[in-house]
């Protein structure tokens, strides 16, 4: 058994640096169960966290210089002086740690020298918010080594902050949301325009989420995730709101000059709040049958109005439908950005390991790649432990 990244990371440091390390922050990566591509309209979201995060062991250096070290990119020491972090040349992994000491110290947190080393369990590029486990784990073990704790919503900020000027992705604040917050047993609804959270619990173990990678890494450096974003300001624009937030579909179907492409963005939005908002309520009241339902029709309002899924997303929730109730499967939809990345099912928790292998043979079969998958419920969200 490989041991979990919180092990991994402590040891990384002490092989790196000839020394224990003093603090381990953690975050997790999370799962949408629904709202997507609504962060960034000030809509509603429906994330949890997972049970995979990633670690980062840190400790004081007696200079004023930063030391990095991951586990995916071995024998690789990043340093620069402290006073030089917002403009330091580093390797792309380390710009989002970078972007998180930048931000600290911007916000007056004092931020000493320090060295790290990261390990994380969250699969990069499947959608499930590596980025954002990793901004918030920096954030989280910087915490304890600078004695400073910051409110919750901040420290998601400051992550998402790092996310957008230093790994120039222009995402919203659902994934860092989802890794801080995240809490055992529960969804998160977040209104992103308020920044609410309100805890959804899980309320039925007879049921899981089963997640589906594709294989297909998904990039949302890509332009097209920038253009989505771009769209939905016209839309809005052209209805005139403020964001798609508060337009209605009755406003839309009324409204006359919008281009059909801005229209269909705009139906993707608008609808995706509505089933948010009815997927919590029908979670309320375990009514699983209706959440099912509802990630079919998000799935295919993504597909088609929104065009951010792939062939390989959509064969995977095919086989989702194809295998059906009768096989314990309520409900799929890819999850996360889109254009590759993972799709979830929700499944009764007795069928589970069956439709897992059912769904990744089906899926060779059909595509003649391979999906790694794991069954979860929601976990907690980021920490920090003092380890001596
Ligand atoms: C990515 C972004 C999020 C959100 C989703 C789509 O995960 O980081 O902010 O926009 O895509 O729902």
């Amino acid at each position: 058994m490989v041991p979990p990244a919180t092990d991994r990371a402590a040891q990384l440091f002490t092989s790196t640096y000839q020394r224990p390390a003093r603090w381990l922050g953690s975050a997790p990566g999370r799962v949408n169960f629904i709202g997507e591509h609504t962060d960034y309209n000030d809509g509603f979201v429906l994330p949890f966290a997972i049970g995979q995060r990633t670690a980062i062991a840190v400790a004081e250096e007696e200079e004023p210089v930063v030391k990095l070290v991951s586990e995916f990119a071995p024998g690789e020491v990043v340093e620069f002086p402290l006073a030089e972090v917002t403009s330091a040349a580093v390797p792309g992994w380390a710009r989002y740690l970078q972007g998180v000491v930048v931000r600290l110290v911007e916000k007056g947190v004092r931020v000493p020298g320090f060295a790290a080393a990261v390990a994380s369990d969250v699969p990069a590029g499947g959608g499930l918010s590596s980025s954002a486990a990793l901004e918030v784990a920096l954030g989280s073990a910087l915490e304890g080594l600078s004695g400073s704790r910051l409110d919750r919503a901040e420290l998601a900020l400051l992550a998402q902050w790092a996310e957008h000027h230093y790994a120039k992705v222009p995402c919203g604040i659902m994934d860092q949301f989802a890794s801080v917050m995240g809490r055992e047993g529960h969804l998160l609804l977040l209104d992103c325009r308020t920044q609410e959270v309100q805890p959804i619990a899980w309320r039925d173990d007879g049921f899981s989420i089963l997640v589906l990678n594709t294989g297909v890494s998904h990039s949302l450096a890509g332009g097209e995730y920038a253009k989505r974003r771009e769209q939905c300001t016209l839309a809005a624009r052209a209805l005139g709101v403020a964001s798609l937030r508060d337009a209605t579909l009755e406003q839309l179907t009324s409204s006359r000059s919008l281009a059909p492409i801005l229209f269909r963005r705009a139906r993707h939005v608008i609808s995706e709040n509505e089933r948010t908002l009815q997927c919590a309520a029908a979670l309320e009241t375990s009514d699983w049958e209706r959440a099912g339902a509802l990630m079919f029709e998000s799935h295919y309002s993504l597909r088609d109005d929104y065009e951010v899924s792939c062939a390989e997303l959509d064969a995977l929730v095919e086989i989702a439908e194809q295998l059906g109730e009768e096989r314990g499967v309520l409900g799929a939809r890819m999850t996360g950005g889109g254009f590759g990345g993972s799709v979830i099912y929700l499944v009764a928790a007795a069928a589970a390991a069956e439709v897992q292998a059912l769904a990744t043979a089906a899926y060779e079969r059909r595509t003649g790649r391979v999906s790694r998958s794991f069954i979860t419920r929601p976990a907690a969200g980021a920490g920090v432990q003092e380890l001596a």
